[in-house]
Formats: structure tokens, sequence, C-alpha cells
């Protein structure tokens, strides 16, 4: 049985009243002979029925659904796996309909009455015999795997049948790092797209303490009971082996944080795609939000691109911008453009899975510019620099990892920066001007600079008049 975390809704099923059994529906149309002795060769049908149905992101499988006509089922709802050997319904009670669908009829769903409660007895790998209580979704995927035994399929019961739209189809492999990939990857997931394994750099040390933690991504992955892999290197054939086994249709990458090699763009049947959070050919790289905000952009977008060797090089099969307004900050436009992405992956996915020639854009390389990694030297505020390139720069590392300036030997952040209108009194670049409840006012190269947030070390981030509150900063004095 599959898992319909899309439920109908999200899936956009659409009715259907003909289904293909396909050419496996002999074999699952012949009940299967019981088990007469529990040998090596059942436990290794065991192991390959698991296999299998990891693989294909199942929460059930029957023996014949991998051609062998015997009565041996296993399931795993998200609870660890349950194997039955020769399982009998003993017990049945109540009654709910849900929705189902099975590996076996892909791209089907059904609404289905099975009972609520169920027992079933049957014998593990050792030939001991079991006893199962179950309930809920364990219940349904037993009596639906039990069914198969039968040669019944859940089409054979169902109330109604929906089609599965082609790009909810698509088998996704997905690739990717950061909280931006995260949040994009389960907004996907959301939306009923099947993404049978993720690729995620290894844990490691973030933030405070050097305890390693997983990836933004993997953490979302492991929400969804996702396979993560985390190679150290993308070369490694055992992560290559078990991503072929996938038989992916699409590989999505999206800020994974390494080029990747040539193997990978190979690895799936339809298109490599990447997800990049500029308008292509501008911003090629690491860091396009922040450099778009430094440059002070007023516009930029998300390009769904197919991925070529080189950076960001790849055709591109949709764009499309937003403006970037003049109080916003990373943070605001890292959010926005996650939404964005949301929004044109769908399309994306539609346009690879129903078109002969989805669209294919070169990029115009004598225009590209590039966005390397943030260095850390470059949160610092250099007074000398006009207003608006020092407002741009508080803006680019707002909320993280915050501008920084240089009070009294305290290194401060700062936030919330305007550029203030040309006046009379003009200090030396990094002169406090002023200081008061409306902000703190310094002097740059051109122009002056307003503060609205500071947060000193090891505090939060406040407003300019709790900061005065707490620390003597002070008109006259200077940020080095
Ligand atoms: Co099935």
């Amino acid at each position: 049985m599959t898992n319909p975390v899309d439920s109908l809704r999200h899936a956009n099923a659409r009715p259907i009243v003909c289904i293909d059994q396909g050419p496996e529906s002999e074999i699952l149309r012949k009940p299967a002979e019981p088990v007469k002795r529990i040998n090596r060769s059942i436990q290794q049908l065991l192991d390959d029925m698991l296999k299998t149905m990891y693989t294909e992101r199942g929460v059930g499988l029957a023996a014949p659904q991998i051609g062998v006509g015997k009565r041996v089922i296993v399931v795993d709802v998200g609870d660890g796996p349950v194997e039955l050997i020769n399982p009998e319904l003993t017990r049945a009670e109540g009654a709910v309909v849900g929705t189902e669908g099975c590996l076996s009829i892909p791209g089907v769903l059904g609404e289905v009455e099975r009972a609520e409660r169920v027992q079933v007895t049957g014998l593990d790998r050792n030939g001991r015999k079991i006893w199962i209580e179950a309930e809920g979704w364990f219940a349904r995927a037993l009596q639906h795997e039990i069914d198969h035994l039968d040669g019944v399929l859940f089409t054979d019961k169902a109330q109604r049948l929906f089609e599965v739209p082609p790009e909810k189809r698509l088998r996704i492999v997905y690739m990717g790092t950061p909280e931006f990939s995260a949040q994009v990857l389960e907004r996907l997931l959301r939306q009923g797209f099947q993404v049978y394994a993720v690729v995620t750099q290894p844990d490691r040390p973030r933030g405070r303490g050097q305890k390693p933690q997983p990836s933004p991504v993997k953490r979302v992955a492991e929400d969804y009971m996702i396979e993560t892999l985390q190679p150290e290197r993308l070369s490694d054939e055992a992560t290559l082996a078990r991503l072929r086994e996938f038989r992916p249709d699409v590989l999505l990458t999206c800020a994974y944080g390494k080029i990747l090699p040539k193997t990978y763009l190979q690895l799936p049947k339809y298109a490599a795609l990447n997800v990049h959070a500029s308008l292509l050919p501008a911003y090629r790289g690491a860091a396009p939000i922040q450099r778009a905000l430094l440059d002070g952009a007023t516009e930029t977008g998300i390009s769904l691109m197919y991925m070529s060797e080189g950076m960001d090089e790849g055709d591109i099969l949709l764009q499309r911008a937003i403006p970037i307004g003049e109080d916003e900050t990373f943070g605001s436009v890292h959010d926005r453009l996650i939404e964005l992405a949301a929004e044109m992956l769908p399309e994306g996915l539609r346009l690879l899975a129903t078109e002969s020639n989805p669209p294919r854009i070169p990029q115009d390389h004598a225009r590209a510019t590039y966005a390397p990694r943030i260095d850390k030297a470059e949160t610092v505020i250099d007074w000398r620099q006009p207003a608006e390139a020092i407002v741009n720069r508080i803006r680019a590392f707002d909320p993280a990892p915050g501008a920084q300036v240089s009070w009294q030997g305290r290194a401060l952040k700062v936030f919330a920066a305007t550029v203030v209108e040309a006046s009379d009194e003009h200090g030396r670049p990094g002169e406090i001007i002023a200081a008061g409840d409306d902000g703190v006012v310094v002097a740059a190269g051109t122009g002056s600079v307003r503060i609205g947030e500071l947060q000193p070390p090891g505090r939060r981030r406040m407003t300019a008049a709790a900061f005065l509150n707490g620390y003597p900063l002070a008109a006259g004095q200077f940020f080095d």
C-alpha cells in the first residue's frame, strides 16, 4: 500500500472510471500459496520485500507484488517493520472509509471502507506465532496486504477512484542543505509531491557548542520518513548505487552546497533541476540573496534551471521576478522567495511530466554576475562608505549574521537602518551625530545612517531607545 500523505485534496486527484492493471495483473489476481516451511529463502524474501517497500515509499507490500505467489506480507506505517507469514484476519470491528493507493497500481488512489480495528495472526521469520492488534492506518495496511494474498486489489473495493496528476507521480530525489532548501522541500511534500530520497550534507557542528547537528533539510526528511543520504563525497559509489535504485524521474537540487558531478546529472529520467534564488544569469553562486541586497538591487526572483556541469549556467525552465522593497531585509526576501519557489515548482514539474518539449531558454552568459559566499569580514561596516551602501549591508545581514560595528571595544550588531537626508551637520565617518529614542545617527562617507535597533554581545536585539537605557552611547563618540 502506498502512503497517501498526499490526501486526495493535496494530490488534486481527478476521478477515473477505468484503470489499466498492467502486465503484473495475472499473479496479482491469483490466490497465494501458504508457506509450508520457514527457511532461508523465506527470510530472504522478507528482506527483499522490506527493501522494495522502503525504496518505493510504500507502507505495505505483499509477496505477489514482487512476483512471488506466497502468503507473506510486510507493513511499516512508521512504527518499524512488521513481517507476517501466513497472516489471517481473526477479528474485525467497526468500519471507516479512507484513502488508499497501491504500489502495483501507480497513480491511482481510492476511497475504501475497511474495518477500524483488526486482530491478525501469523508467523514471524523464525516460525513463532504472533498476534497483532491494530487500528487506524496500521489496520488498513494489514487488510490491504492480506487482500493481495487472495488476489483482491483495493480498486475492487473502492467506492471512488481518482487519478493522481502526472507531476505528482514523478519520482523525485531532492538535494539540499540550508533552511531555504528545507522550507522549499516541506512545501513540495505538503502539496503531495513524491520525494523518494533526500541527499544533504553530513551533520556538522552548527551554532553554539560543538555537537554535530543535522541540516534543516535532514530534519524535514525525517519528519516525512524519507530516506536521507549524507555522503562525505558525492562521488561515493554506495550513494550513487542507492540513488539509482530509486529510479528518479527528476533530481531536484536547491542549495545543496556543492557542485554536482556529471554522474548526478545523468541519474534522472527527465531532468536534473536546480532552484536558484536569483534572476539568472545574475548572481550565480552561493549567496544570491545577500549579494542582491548588498548591491541595492530592486528586483530578484527564482530561476528553475536545468543543471549543467558549470555553476548555475544551465538553461532556464521557468523564471519569475519579485520586487525588493526599500525596507526589505535578507529575512523577508528569503521568505518571499521560498513562497515563490513553492508556487513555481508545481508548474515546472508539470511541464516536465506532460510536455514533450518543455521550455529550455539558454542564459546570456555575457551578462553573468557572481554571488560568492559571504566572508565574515564583509559583515563589518566600513563607515567611509556612502550611507546607501551601509544601509544595504545592514539589510543584507538581517536577521543573520548581523552587520557589525565596534563601539568602545564591544562588537555590536546593528539592524533596521535608514539613510538620513543630507543636512548641514555632518561628522567624520563613524561619528555618532545623534542618539535618541528615534535611533542612533552615524555619519558615513557621504550622508548619514539612522540605526533603529542594536544588539550587544550575548543579548537580544533591541530598539535604540532600549539600548540607550543600558549603555552610555552618546553623540560625539565614534564607531571605529
Ligand atoms: Co497494494
